[in-house]
Order: structure tokens, then C-alpha cells, then sequence
């Protein structure tokens, strides 16, 4: 596939193979193709690995950080779950929002198969450790989820996301572990679907294009109608055009809209897409 970006003429053209189209370049189309290849040269280049928070690394694109925190804003979570702490940035990130709203008991659970030393103590030592409860252990092991489900119980709204193994059958398992936690109105997040559009880059490997969060998202969103599988609407929009996030995170928003699990009625659209 080819994109050429004429800024003269204020065109964009895709060719694949035999198909040609060319758009104005000034548009919400032309952005969003511009906006894919960036990422997916980004994601390619590590350009995830450059950023932190309050001192830590934090894998993550700032604008799914940014979009994250106007749903941390609206749901303002009593508890924040995360799978995947790396080196702890995230956990810094959330724990910084819930103290500047004012939610001091506000917790952040993080839970990774693997919590080096010198990470914990970098949490530890933390102006915001005391908010931060870290367990080491498999995400979706039946002894993590129990412990997370005690340290959570009677604590709403709960916001959880997913940010460990990124294969389809551990965010599938991830995704039934722990969105019986979550409170009506709030979010279960299903991160790094862009796994779907880079297998193809340096670095991705082939199978990603199936074996993705994406695809677990999908499956999850036609089994549990009790969640909206769709993108947070936008706090503001000016007047943007734009409507869909540029992130690693297609696919990912759950929100939940009922308070119990129901089976998809027959012939019901089984997801928006999100
Ligand atoms: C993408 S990183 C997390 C990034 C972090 N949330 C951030 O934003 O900076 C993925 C983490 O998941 C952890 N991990 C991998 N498999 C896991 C599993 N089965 N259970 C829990 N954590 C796991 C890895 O050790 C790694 O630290």
C-alpha cells in the first residue's frame, strides 16, 4: 500500500494494488489514515518507551493517557485496577488524578507476573505510595483474583484496566476475571489493540494480526450486553471534525450499562466496534 502526501495539490492518495483514491487533505479521512501510519511508525520506533509520570516510565501514548483521565474525571473511581505495572508510571498516573481530584481513600491496585525490586521500592518510596497497592503474581490466576476482588469489595465505582499479556486468550480471561468488578457506569479497558494493524511493522510479528486485545474485545462485547463496547464521547469537540481517537487502544472502552451479565438476544448487533 502506498500514501503520498501532495501538500501542494492538498491531496492524499492510496494505492493498493490496482485500487487508487485520492482524498482532500483537509479531512477528518485524510487525518485519520495520516494518523494510523503515524502510529504505526511510532509503535514501530518505541516512541512509547520516551514517556513518564512524576519520575516513572509509563508505556503509553499521551493521548490515551489524556482521554483516559477525562473518564477517571467523570467516573471518579474509589479504585482504579491495573494488570501490567511495568516500571510504574501508570500507577503514578492514575493515583495522581484520583489525589488532585480530592478522592484521598481512592486506591490503584496494580498487579504484574513480575514486580523487580528496585520498581517496588521506586513505588515505595513514592510521595503517592500510599495510595498504591501492588500484587505480584498472573493476572488471571485464581489466587490474584480473589485477592483483588477482597481488596475492592465494597469500594465503588471501580475502574479496571488491562495492560499485561497482550495475547487474545489472557485478555479474553482477563476480561471475564475481572469485569464482574466493575460498577455500573464505569469502564473496563482492553488496551493495545493496535496490535491488529501493526503486525506487519518492524519489530510485531504476523500472528498479532489475529492474537490481539482486539479480537478478544470483540468476543468479549458479543457475550456480555450488560457492557457498551464503544469509545468514551469527547468532553469537548469543538468544531473538530474528528470523532475517533489516535490510539494504541482501538477497540478497548467497556462501559457498564447493567448491573448483571445477560445473554445476547438472537440476531442482536454484537458490538459497535468500539
Ligand atoms: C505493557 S507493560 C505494562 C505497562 C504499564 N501499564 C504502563 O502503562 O507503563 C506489560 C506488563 O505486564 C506484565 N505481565 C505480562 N504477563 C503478565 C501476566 N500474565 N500477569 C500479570 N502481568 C503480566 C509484564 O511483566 C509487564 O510489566
Amino acid at each position: 500500500m502506498k500514501l503520498l502526501i501532495d501538500t501542494t495539490a492538498r491531496t492524499l492518495t492510496r494505492v493498493d494494488g490496482a485500487a487508487e483514491t485520492t482524498l482532500d487533505l483537509y479531512t477528518k479521512e485524510a487525518f485519520e489514515a495520516i494518523s494510523l501510519e503515524w502510529v504505526r511508525v511510532g509503535w514501530s520506533l518505541e516512541y512509547y518507551h520516551t514517556f513518564s509520570w512524576f519520575g516513572l516510565p509509563v508505556l503509553q501514548l499521551p493521548e490515551d493517557m489524556l482521554r483516559l483521565q477525562e473518564v477517571i474525571y467523570q467516573v471518579r473511581p474509589s479504585v482504579i485496577v491495573e494488570t501490567g505495572i511495568f516500571q510504574g508510571g501508570s500507577l503514578l498516573f492514575h493515583a495522581s488524578l484520583l489525589k488532585a481530584m480530592g478522592l484521598d481513600d481512592a486506591r490503584v491496585i496494580g498487579i504484574d507476573v513480575e514486580i523487580p525490586a528496585h520498581s517496588r521500592e521506586n513505588l515505595r518510596r513514592h510521595p503517592l505510595s500510599s495510595h498504591i497497592t501492588m500484587i505480584e503474581g498472573d493476572s488471571t490466576a485464581p489466587d490474584v483474583v480473589s485477592q483483588v476482588k477482597a481488596a475492592v469489595s465494597g469500594l465503588r465505582p471501580v475502574l479496571v484496566i488491562l495492560d499485561s499479556n497482550h495475547t487474545r486468550d489472557h485478555v479474553a480471561r482477563e476480561l471475564e476475571a475481572y469485569a464482574p468488578l466493575v460498577s455500573e457506569g464505569s469502564y473496563i479497558i482492553a488496551t493495545d489493540g493496535i496490535m491488529k494493524d501493526i503486525a506487519d511493522v518492524p519489530r510485531a510479528q504476523s500472528e498479532w494480526k489475529t492474537d490481539n486485545p482486539y479480537t478478544a474485545a470483540l468476543e468479549f462485547a458479543a457475550r456480555h450486553t450488560e457492557f457498551l463496547h464503544q469509545q468514551p464521547p469527547w468532553l469537548f469537540g469543538g468544531k473538530s471534525p474528528i470523532a475517533e481517537n489516535v490510539t494504541y487502544w482501538p477497540g478497548a472502552w467497556f462501559k457498564r450499562v447493567a448491573p448483571a451479565a445477560s445473554a445476547p438476544e438472537a440476531g442482536a448487533p454484537a458490538s459497535t466496534g468500539g
